[in-house]
């Protein structure tokens, strides 16, 4: 129906170019015009559709027009009360005439009450006996006649006398109305195919996009919301880590070489050329290039010593040095290959070279000894790190190939071990870790090692958290660090802290393709 009353109002704007009153339209399966207010809606509804494809435009005018009230109703679809009355009498002389109880009963108290005096003075019905009869074979139902045309109409052609006087009667009343004129839009077109929103491939090759007809742009349409920007957990907690680090007084470290050498991953922290954590199964090792540069004449040559034959106290690991082995290139394995780099270069005055960097970045003023810079050019430092390290693992729930490292350093003289534990407990403290312990543990590079565990609540048990120790000399003495010079650090991943902190078992719906992006928007900051 809406269709075919659509393409009504479009042929006939076709034909006459305007619609001067929708009152005058015959709706499609009718067959008077639309004059009532009910169609005029109908009719609205269509003109709005064809309004919003700019098909057509239309304007809109008041009127006030006859309704039919619930009596007037009744009579335009049963009759008059005294054509009911007179309906229901036999004709004079053809039967016995009805009384007023009898006629009561046939057509109810009301018409007959009010139909009997009216059919009366029409001269439709009479006495006989003390009954009545018809008068005349048929009548005129003027009054249901008249009520059907303003229940279709919602005016009279007699004209406003005669619809006021059926107000009066409260057979009819007044309601506020509408019909319209109607014209041509600007995408008129007598087709009401619904336009197209996309432009496909099909209509390119069928060449059916000359002839369609295509949905306007909307600029005012509000679109979809766009989210601003979340960051993702593991950033949210490196923030607070880093934030506790800063507050502790440690500078930053330049982390942001991924590929590094053997020789600095490995063999500058004293790890052993055949220890297993070089091996291919666990470390990612680089085909193109393969090999480093050359590292600093001077500092390999000590450093393949203490390996091969020892030094600086230590016996080595009297096994042949490799110096493929020493330059090949890998993916990190821990940050502690940055923090390497870091300590040989706070150690570069120490080995007498002349330091262009005198802005003391990395250095720290405040020593535990007070000692700020001696003749043997050694200044403290307190240095972080939080990134990325890759290891060859079997990925499972909560290993990947890469992840983040936490790490601290912490380089002064006299260093104690006390220093690094009482620096963990600060540390692990401000995170909201307070129950640690430590278990020792072996690291190629540090003596002594630690592991370190803390309480975790929700789980209800000691789980291990990071690892730490005292940096050998066998590391240390090849970089230049004189003697008293300790140096201790500690590791952590990231991934734990986070998974902990939002519930997360599986680490896969924290990094990867995987991770819900409603669970990055939704993750509440982290408070330590
Ligand atoms: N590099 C160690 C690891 O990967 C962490 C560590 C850093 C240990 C510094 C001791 C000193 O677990």
């Amino acid at each position: 129906m809406a269709e075919a009353l659509q393409q009504l109002i479009l042929d006939t704007l076709d034909k006459h170019s305007k619609i001067h009153d929708t009152r005058q339209l015959i709706i499609p399966g009718q067959q008077e015009p639309a004059a009532s207010q009910d169609a005029q809606i109908i009719i609205l509804g269509a003109l709005n559709s064809l309004l919003s494809r700019e098909m057509i435009l239309y304007e809109s005018h008041e009127v006030l027009s006859n309704v039919l009230t619930p009596e007037g109703e009744q009579i335009a679809k049963d009759g008059s009360h005294e054509a009911r009355v007179w309906a229901a009498l036999p004709l004079k002389g053809e039967g016995s005439a009805v009384n007023a109880v009898q006629l009561k009963k046939l057509v109810g108290d009301e018409t007959a009450k009010v139909g009997q005096g009216r059919a009366f003075k029409s001269g439709w019905i009479g006495k006989e006996g003390d009954g009545f009869v018809k008068l005349i074979p048929t009548i005129t139902d003027a009054t249901q006649l008249d009520l059907q045309e303003v229940g279709s109409s919602g005016t009279h052609k007699s004209g406003e006398k005669l619809l006021a006087d059926l107000r009066k009667r409260k057979l009819v009343t007044q309601k506020k109305g509408q019909w319209f004129t109607v014209t041509k839009g600007s995408s008129f077109s007598t087709s009401t195919a619904k336009p197209e929103t996309d432009l496909t491939v099909e209509m390119l090759t069928s060449g059916s996009w000359k002839t369609s007809t295509y949905k306007k742009y909307n600029f005012e349409a509000e679109g979809t919301p766009t989210n601003g920007g979340a960051l993702h957990p593991l950033l949210k907690v490196r923030e607070e880590i880093r934030n506790i680090f800063l507050e502790m007084g440690f500078a930053e470290m330049p982390t942001s070489s991924f590929v590094e050498s053997g020789f600095w991953c490995f063999d500058a922290l004293f790890v052993p050329q055949q220890h297993p954590a070089r091996d291919l199964q666990d470390t990612f090792y680089l085909s193109d290039p393969k090999n480093s540069l050359h590292p600093e004449k001077e500092y390999y040559k000590r450093v393949s010593t203490v390996h091969e034959h020892g030094g600086f106290g230590s016996i080595g690991y009297r096994a042949p040095w490799s110096h493929e082995e020493s330059t090949k290139l890998l993916l990190r394995t821990h940050t502690t290959a940055s923090s390497a780099h870091m300590l040989y270069k706070l150690a570069a005055k120490c080995r007498g070279e002349k330091v262009d960097d005198e802005s003391g970045e990395y250095t720290h003023a405040g020593s535990k000894t007070g000692a700020t810079e001696q003749d043997d050019g050694f200044r403290p430092a307190k240095l972080f790190s939080i990134d990325r390290v890759f290891r060859n693992e079997t990925m499972d729930a909560t290993h990947l190939a890469e992840f983040h490292q936490v790490e601290g350093v912490v380089a002064d003289r006299g260093l104690t071990l006390a220093d690094l534990l009482g620096f963990m407990r600060v540390f692990f403290n401000k995170m909201g870790i307070e129950k640690v312990r430590f278990k020792p543990a072996y690291n190629p590079y540090t003596e002594p090692s630690m592991e370190i565990f803390a309480f975790h609540p929700l789980l209800d048990r000691w789980v291990e958290v990071g690892n730490s120790g005292m940096f050998r000399p066998e590391m240390l003495e090849p970089m230049g660090f004189p003697k008293d010079v300790r140096v201790h650090g500690w590791g952590l991943s990231l991934e734990r802290p986070t998974m902990i902190r939002y519930g997360i078992n599986n680490i896969r719906t924290l990094v990867g393709h995987k991770v819900p992006i409603e669970s990055i928007e939704n993750a509440a900051a982290v408070m330590f």
